[in-house]
């Protein structure tokens, strides 16, 4: 790829830069590390430095200091996600790849190199997966989803609720999205832990994520098989009898698909509401007098924490200009979400309050943007109001600063959530018995979410992001039009 120009060397030969200077993280010609502890302290600030230093669009170096763009402007990644002509997901693109310097056991190499399922192709083959696994997701009642949500975690409260303290996240926010998407997959109850934890060491990028990936696809194997036998109301059933006719091995890499990227995302959305909610005064004074709705709420989150902060972009098909710089054909590209929810075009006032403004790129855009969103939006507002409406009175153990976070390229962990609050009994037994086996989410008619498309709108729609329910502020909302009109 095109080299990069150097960051100024630490100073003196052999220096050690002191702790917090931005030349922390630094790899060979001066480029920023994306990875390692450097980068993963303190993220956000990183995306500013670098935005400040290169513009929209900054080198980096991945795990193995592999080369590769970081795009950290919104219109930017607008550009990357809605131009599969110029940019592919396939990973055989990758020039570095091809030179042999990402070995098959790389951290990065789950979610970079090429794989069989939807995230890694473009065209008619891109069309065809997606369709199967948009469709099948829509014959999920979302209604029924939120149910069935409330059900589980009725349940986790249950077990912790006369303690008067517990671990919000794992006892509850890594656990209670887990319950409703292994359950959604098909997965039997007593596996769906060991796999919520086998994907998130996959996209956390640990030294795990390849065992824990083999880990995923010998359970989700065996689930294919079972449901050819029995099948039920879940993804599994309806993925097989979908009629684009998956494979057995597609069926089972696009569960996989699911698995990862629903499970840790919603979770992580879940553990950043509730901490906002529970550390800032002013966002939960904000929910608590009615000026901001729980959806409103998370929909903040989404700008300002999105769940992944950096996802896979993109190889360059051929030499082209993205944001004043010169990409070269092969080169890998990065989507900065958390750093083009920032970008000050979009937000001329860093942390503006977005009043439910569903402009964000979480769920990027384009023929790849998250086609499960309403079921995380539902999964994650489900699990944070019965807990709110079972412990209103929940409080920090610890304070803000004490927090510790895991991170890696793609996003950041909160590690727990200490909380107390006043000790309350557990639901009656006869209450708890009705909750314990939710019934399936009613289906919907398959035929009806087929005709709607693959991306789940009538063909020929345009895509019509819900009214914000409070006014955003004028300059915000025109600049996004602005950029998305584009
Ligand atoms: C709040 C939770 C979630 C967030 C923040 C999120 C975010 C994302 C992002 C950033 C992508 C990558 C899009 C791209 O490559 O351009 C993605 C893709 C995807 N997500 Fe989600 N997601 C969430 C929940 C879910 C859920 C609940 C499901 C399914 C039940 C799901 C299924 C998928 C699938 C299948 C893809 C691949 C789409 C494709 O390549 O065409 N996601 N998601």
């Amino acid at each position: 790829m095109t080299p990069p120009p150097p960051d100024p060397p630490p100073a003196g030969p052999g220096a050690a830069p002191p702790p917090g200077c931005p030349a922390h993280g630094l790899g060979p010609g001066g480029v920023q590390r994306l990875y390692g502890r450097a980068a993963s302290a303190a993220p956000a600030a990183l995306y500013e430095r670098l935005r400040a230093r290169h513009g929209a669009v900054a080198p980096v170096l991945l795990e193995g200091d592999v080369p590769g763009w970081l795009v950290l402007g919104y219109r930017e990644v607008l550009e990357v996600t809605r131009d599969p002509h110029r940019f592919s997901r396939d990973g055989r693109n990758w020039t570095e790849w091809r030179r042999g310097r990402v070995l098959p056991d790389s951290p990065i190499a789950p979610v970079l190199l090429w794989g069989p399922d939807c995230t890694h192709v473009d065209g008619a083959a891109h069309q065809r997966l997606r369709g199967a696994v948009h469709e099948s997701l829509q014959r999920f009642d979302r209604r029924a989803l939120r149910r069935w949500t409330r059900t589980a975690a009725h349940g986790l409260i249950d077990r912790f609720a006369a303690d008067g303290r517990a671990d919000l996240l794992g006892q509850y926010a890594r656990v209670a999205p887990t319950l409703t998407l292994t359950r959604l997959l098909g997965v039997p109850e007593p596996l769906g832990p060991g796999l919520a934890e086998a994907s998130r060491q996959l996209l956390i990028g640990t030294e795990r994520a390849v065992t824990s990936d083999r880990h995923i696809q010998q359970v989700l194997h065996r689930l294919v098989l079972s449901r050819h036998e029995a099948p039920g109301h879940d993804l599994a059933s309806w993925l097989i009898a979908h009629p684009a006719a998956l494979s057995d091995d597609e069926v089972k890499h696009h569960l996989r698909l699911v698995l990862v990227a629903a499970n840790e995302s919603t979770t992580n959305l879940v553990a950043n509401t509730l901490r906002l909610v529970l550390l800032h005064p002013v966002f939960r004074g904000s929910l608590l007098d009615g000026r901001m709705t729980l959806s409103e709420a998370v929909e903040q989150v989404l700008w300002d924490e999105p769940p992944i902060a950096v996802c896979p972009g993109g190889f360059a098909l051929r030499d082209t200009d993205l944001g004043g710089r010169r990409i070269r054909g092969g080169d890998v590209l990065l989507l900065g979400l958390a750093a083009a929810n920032a970008d000050p075009l979009v937000r001329p006032r860093a942390g503006a309050l977005m009043h439910g403004n569903r402009s964000h790129l979480a769920f990027t855009s384009g023929p790849h943007e998250c086609p499960g969103q309403d079921i995380g939006r539902a999964i994650a507002e489900t699990t944070i109001e019965v807990l709110l409406s079972r412990l209103p009175d929940l409080a920090p153990a610890v304070a803000a600063g004490e927090l510790t976070w895991s991170s890696s390229t793609w996003s950041r962990h909160l590690d727990a959530l200490p909380v107390v609050f006043t000790p309350r009994p557990p639901r009656p037994a006869g209450e708890r018995e009705r909750g314990a086996a939710p019934e399936p989410p009613a289906v919907r008619d398959p035929n009806a979410a087929r005709a709607r498309g693959a991306a789940g709108r009538a063909p020929g729609a345009r895509v019509r992001r819900p009214a914000p329910t409070v006014r955003a502020a004028l300059g915000v909302r025109a600049a996004l039009g602005r950029l998305r009109g584009r």
